[in-house]
């Protein structure tokens, strides 16, 4: 699945982060598939990171109505071109995100990466629930912990742009947080 360009630049604000957006210049998307679990659908995003050290990145995900109006996951992996000094490792992921639709204008998005240990998160096998299939911590479609889940606290929301989901584009500020604590905390 092809798609085109973000048509707006990361808001940085701070001298780092802006540093480290400048360094992201030539961003591709592409359509790599690879195995999804139940009841999702997967889009991959290629974008340029040069580090994998803190910092957000702002990315279109998608349009809104690449999302199942039934609220099912949809999952989107991230995948950035990583530089250092002497090599360029491509196709580097970084990450993923799940998006659901609810009703006909809300998206929530959710990191993948489970808050116990790091383990990327499915659906399970009955597609009523996200699983870490690790330490067997289940979370509703709301990111919230239930049952006997030992992840510290629910899936980790990530922010969607209102502004332009208003016009139909899924925009998602892509961060990494700390995994094994109670408190949502940025790495
Ligand atoms: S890493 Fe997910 S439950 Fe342990």
């Amino acid at each position: 699945m092809n798609k085109s360009l973000p048509s707006e630049p990361i808001e940085p604000d701070d001298p780092e982060r802006r540093q480290f957006l400048e360094k992201t210049v030539s961003i591709v998307l592409g359509g790599a598939m690879v195995s999804v679990p139940v009841g999702a659908g997967i889009a991959t995003l290629l974008a340029p990171l040069s580090s994998d050290k803190g910092g957000s990145l702002k990315i279109r995900l998608a349009s809104i109505e690449d999302l199942p109006s039934d609220g099912t996951p949809k999952l989107y992996q991230i995948v950035a071109e990583k530089k250092d000094a002497w090599t360029k490792y491509p196709n580097k992921p970084i990450g993923s995100v799940f998006l659901r639709r609810i009703g006909e204008s809300k998206v929530v998005a959710f990191s993948s990466s489970c808050p116990h240990a790091g383990c990327s998160v499915d659906i399970d096998s009955d597609g009523s629930a996200f699983f870490c299939p690790c330490h067997a911590s289940s979370f509703d479609f709301d990111g919230i912990t239930q049952g006997k889940s030992v992840s510290p606290r629910g899936l980790d929301a990530l922010e969607v742009d209102p502004d332009l989901l208003v016009k139909g584009e899924v925009w998602v500020t892509f961060v990494k947080f700390k995994a094994g604590v109670a408190d949502k905390v940025e790495v």
